[in-house]
């Protein structure tokens, strides 16, 4: 445990890690979260790269990966590409090896470890993408109980020249005191993840359609598409990972509502009749209910997101109605353009692409052309137009995280 130990730390990095602790406890969001621990991690050690590895079981599953030479040009299309390894916790790989003793290592030439070691480097990342891992330094990720986390590994420090040099001792201790003092973040994160999953066991108990991996490629995809959206309408940096934070958690609940439709509906294996369509729209009703009475930000995207993700472009959804109407289905006309609210609107497209490309117990997945070219035909009737731009313009990181959760 890095606490135990004594060591000295230089009140000016004393004082960086208490500000950057500040803003890491703003973050509910787990993968908002994994990714800014590591990103200010990296900047502390001077770290080309980084991982997180998040304990499951008897498992460290790869969860994060950053890599500044690698995704140089274009970060946020590669860095789902690597995130679905797992290790075993034990002492022949480093990251086991740091996961089961609770020990920090530093390692100067990952190709040159003491064969006395028990563990050993894996180069397949390396053989893969064609990076040189050359220092590393890897330090457990705890809760305040002790119990495993996880794993934090940051790989190549890099001196003024661009080279890559050992990690020194110190840098080692000031991560490991930062991911200390991190997991108690990590472990609200993880509370937080825990609830929406059990909220959304509810549904998925009796709905075959909203599967675990449909409800998180829906909120990654999500996420991505609005930080495209954002950065093309120059939102604020802070606003953008705020608003990120909340999203990606928020949409995948979109469909929470399904809990108060019938078993008869939600579990027809077929084409629903005119009268059961009606009396599945209101799914959308009873979902915003949950979130009715607002307490945070989350929970207003929350109603956003499940009173109105039906609603579509053209004015042809439902329910049709604002925030201050009754809550009901309106069926003269739906909401439309841009009075949909843009959580909405991207989890909309999020949501059927999903839907169309997967396998679902009334249907075969569709073939890629055909979701595409559906996609694309539905730009200003079912879809924001610019929405859909975007869908295409990072379509190589939708691909990703779908093989990411992969059913
Ligand atoms: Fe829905
Ligand atoms: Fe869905």
């Amino acid at each position: 445990m890095p606490t135990r130990k004594k060591f000295e730390v230089s009140a000016e990095d004393l004082h960086i890690i208490l500000a950057k602790l500040e803003q890491l406890h703003h973050v509910r969001d787990l993968n908002t979260l994994l990714d800014a621990l590591l990103t200010e991690s990296r900047h502390m050690a001077h770290a080309d790269a980084g991982s997180i590895f998040l304990a499951e079981g008897e498992f460290l599953k790869f969860s994060y990966v950053q890599n500044d030479t690698l995704f140089r040009n274009d970060f946020l299309s590669n860095k789902y590409i690597y995130s679905n390894q797992t290790v075993s916790i034990d002492l022949t790989s480093l990251a086991g090896y740091v996961a089961k003793t609770g020990e920090s290592l530093l390692i100067d030439d990952a190709y040159a470890i003491d064969s006395q070691k028990p563990y050993t480097f894996n180069a397949t990342f390396d053989d893969i993408s064609q990076y040189r891992t050359t220092s590393m330094l890897i330090v457990p990720l705890t809760t305040s109980k002790n119990e495993r986390l996880g794993v934090l590994e940051l790989i190549n420090r890099i001196n003024d020249q661009g080279e890559a040099i050992p990690f020194s001792e110190y840098e080692k201790n000031l991560v490991a005191l930062f991911a200390f003092y991190a997991s108690v973040a990590i472990e609200r994160a993880l509370l937080l993840r825990n609830v929406v999953h059990k909220m959304l066991k509810m549904t998925q108990i009796r709905d075959p359609e909203e599967t675990q991996p449909h409800v998180e490629r829906v909120g990654a995809y999500a996420v991505e598409i609005y930080q495209r959206w954002a950065e093309r309408h120059k939102v604020p940096h802070d606003e953008i990972v705020t608003f990120r934070d909340v999203l990606s958690t928020a949409a995948m609940l979109h469909d929470i509502g399904k809990v108060g439709i019938a078993d008869r509906i939600l579990q027809k294996n077929g084409p629903l009749s005119e009268e059961e369509y009606e009396q599945m729209k209101w799914h959308v009703i009873y979902g915003a209910e949950f979130f009715r009475n607002p307490h945070s930000e989350w929970d207003s995207l929350a109603y956003e997101i499940t009173l109105n993700h039906h609603e579509k472009w053209d004015g042809t959804g439902y329910p049709g109605i604002g925030r201050n109407d009754p809550l009901t289905i309106d069926n003269r006309a739906g909401k439309k353009g841009n009075s949909i609210p843009l959580s909405a609107r991207i989890v909309a497209l999020a949501d059927v692409y999903d839907a169309l490309i997967s396998k679902r117990p009334y249907k075969d997945p569709w073939e890629e052309d055909r979701v595409l070219h559906h996609i694309r035909g539905q730009a200003g009737k079912h879809f924001d137009p610019e929405i859909v731009e975007i869908f295409f313009e990072i379509y190589d990181i939708i691909r990703a995280i779908r093989s990411k959760w992969e059913k």
